[in-house]
């Protein structure tokens, strides 16, 4: 895998952050070139789970490159086919939606649209509440798309949030492996 480009896309789930910071570092580990890319959320938000100045830091020093926030910064992934994989990680309801549904009026809704015209393999790594509700449909619209992967997923509080699920982001690396070669990682559900 040494030197394929791979976009790692952070949208607004904060509490999942520090759990994707060290797979984004396997990432680079294992000799993928990492280009870092945030939902403006994601980019301006403080939150409990840190300041975005903070995880924004972190993100630069891992991968060795500036956060791409803009439609501008990202729609050359289209024309100039700059990267081999995109993974959205987190990805939200909200991003969810938007692509179930063609929209890209935010930095990752237009990266996964300017990444998809190239017939180029996306990893969705799902963290929402509503994925058993609201967003399930979304999900399940998003799993029958060509070229659109899933990070193995399952409910992560079924007691207290039982529509509610969490990608386990422990199969980042192994889920971009496998979308590269045209496969879904199974099992999607543990
Ligand atoms: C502290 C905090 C935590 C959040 N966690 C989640 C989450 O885990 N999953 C989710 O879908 N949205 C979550 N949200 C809501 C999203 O950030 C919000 O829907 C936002 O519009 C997402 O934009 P984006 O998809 O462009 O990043 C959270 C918001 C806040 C302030």
């Amino acid at each position: 895998m040494k030197g394929l480009r791979v976009g790692v896309a952070l949208c607004g789930s904060f509490c999942t952050f520090g759990q994707i910071m060290p797979q984004i570092r396997r990432l680079t580990e294992s000799g993928y070139e990492v280009y870092p890319i945030m939902s403006q959320t994601a980019y301006e938000t403080d939150t409990r789970f840190g300041k975005a100045a903070d995880w924004r830091k972190e993100l630069e020093s891992i991968t060795g490159r500036v956060v791409w926030h803009t439609l501008a910064d990202v729609e050359p992934i289209g024309p100039r086919k700059l990267l081999e994989v995109l993974v959205v990680a987190p990805c939200t309801g909200n991003t969810l939606a938007k692509l179930a549904h063609g929209l890209s009026d935010t930095s990752v809704s237009l990266a996964c649209k300017a990444h998809l015209r190239n017939q180029r393999p996306l990893v969705l790594a799902v963290s929402t509440n509503d994925a058993l509700a609201g967003g399930g449909i979304n999900i399940s619209a998003l799993m029958n798309r060509k070229n659109i992967y899933l990070v193995p997923y399952n409910q992560d509080d079924p007691r207290e949030k039982p529509c509610s699920a969490v990608a386990n982001f422990g199969l980042l690396c192994e889920a971009v492996a496998a979308a590269y070669d045209g496969e879904q990682l199974q099992p999607i559900y543990g």
